[in-house]
């Protein structure tokens, strides 16, 4: 009876620890991982923001210790965003000189040379009605928002920033940023674009932390629409014929399909970012004691991994290099 019944024996390759990591497939190293922080005006500022604990906004005098302890954790490139309070219609805190994010970066350069710093390149942290460019007729106006984007690109790099990630979601944004790039002079800084951004819910507690919600209306003329798919393709396609180093999807959990797709599609770097709504509700259940939150955690990011993405932007950054480091 036994003779005739096959069947393949797949426990044979998890039998053991040592046979399961001898076959496991995808693995997070500390290398892949961007770590994103928000940099507040003023001194000795510290605040923890209520719907993302373990996250800070911090003042430019604290700003350094917490780079330390990412540094010393091994974490090779870390992300700013701005909290400022003076904001205009065309947000010109994002690309003055003395802008937060550029003192912030000259600030962390000059103490640790070889940190990446990734600037995020937006107007809604800025602008006194929260959206990401410029408003005519109660709509983002494309065209001029350019030249102001592509304005901040250039002062973020010439304040020390390694890569331009913009997150504006204009058309054109590629293209203009890197032209301004070029005849600065910065032929060599990579642009990390953030070309799949979906309009999602998934990024109201980091509103809070950037105080960048949108006053009036939403960011669905720009932001894509969560139901949509080919156009993830479009906007890739689009976004590295108009010279873009890295193609971002965001946010990265529920649309682990997209990072799959991306990944399938074109031969850049894909980069995954693990929200702040992601984060919150991983910590809010975790606080209940409803999940195990470092299992959790690494079996996000892993499936992350899994999907395609080669790099991952997350707030779970230093708890996952504390992890990996007690595995080894
Ligand atoms: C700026 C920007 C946003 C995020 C990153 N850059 C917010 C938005 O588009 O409203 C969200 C990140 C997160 O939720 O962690 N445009």
């Amino acid at each position: 009876m036994a003779n005739e019944i096959t069947f393949k024996r797949h426990r044979r390759l998890r039998s053991s620890s040592a046979m399961r990591s001898l076959v496991r497939e995808n693995h997070l190293r500390i290398d892949d991982f961007i770590y994103p922080m928000f940099v507040i005006e003023g001194e000795n500022i510290k605040n923890e923001i209520p719907s993302m604990p373990g996250v800070f906004q911090l003042s430019l005098d604290l700003l350094l210790d917490e780079v330390r302890e990412a540094y010393d954790l091994g974490i090779k490139a870390i992300m700013f965003f701005g909290v400022i309070t003076a904001k205009d219609e065309i947000g010109t805190g994002a690309f003055i000189d003395d802008g937060i994010i550029q003192s912030a970066t000259r600030l962390v350069k000059e103490a640790f040379p070889d940190m990446l710093i990734v600037a995020d390149t937006c107007l809604c942290e800025y602008t006194s009605h929260g959206h990401c460019g410029v408003i005519h007729d109660h709509d983002v106006a494309n065209d001029e928002s350019l030249e102001l984007l592509a304005k901040t690109a250039v002062s973020q790099v010439k304040a020390g920033a390694d890569i331009i990630a913009p997150s504006n979601m204009m058309d054109g944004f590629v293209a203009y940023i890197r032209a301004a790039l070029d005849e600065a002079g910065f032929t060599n800084i990579p642009i990390m674009s953030y070309a799949v951004k979906y309009s999602s819910a998934f990024y109201g507690p980091f509103r809070d932390a950037a105080d960048s919600a949108p006053q009036f209306g939403d960011r669905k003329t720009y932001q894509m629409d969560p139901a949509n798919r080919l156009e993830a393709l479009r906007e890739a396609e689009s976004d590295i014929e108009e010279g873009a180093d890295f193609i971002m999807v965001k946010p990265a959990l529920s649309y682990l399909d997209i990072v799959r797709d991306v990944r399938n599609n074109c031969n850049v770097p894909v980069v995954a970012y693990n929200v702040s709504g992601e984060y919150s509700m991983v910590k809010a259940a975790a606080q209940n004691g409803w999940i195990d939150e470092q299992s959790i955690v690494m079996e996000m990011l892993t499936s992350m991994k899994r999907a395609g993405a080669d790099i991952i932007l997350t707030y779970f950054a230093k708890d996952v290099a504390k992890w990996l480091k007690e595995e080894q």
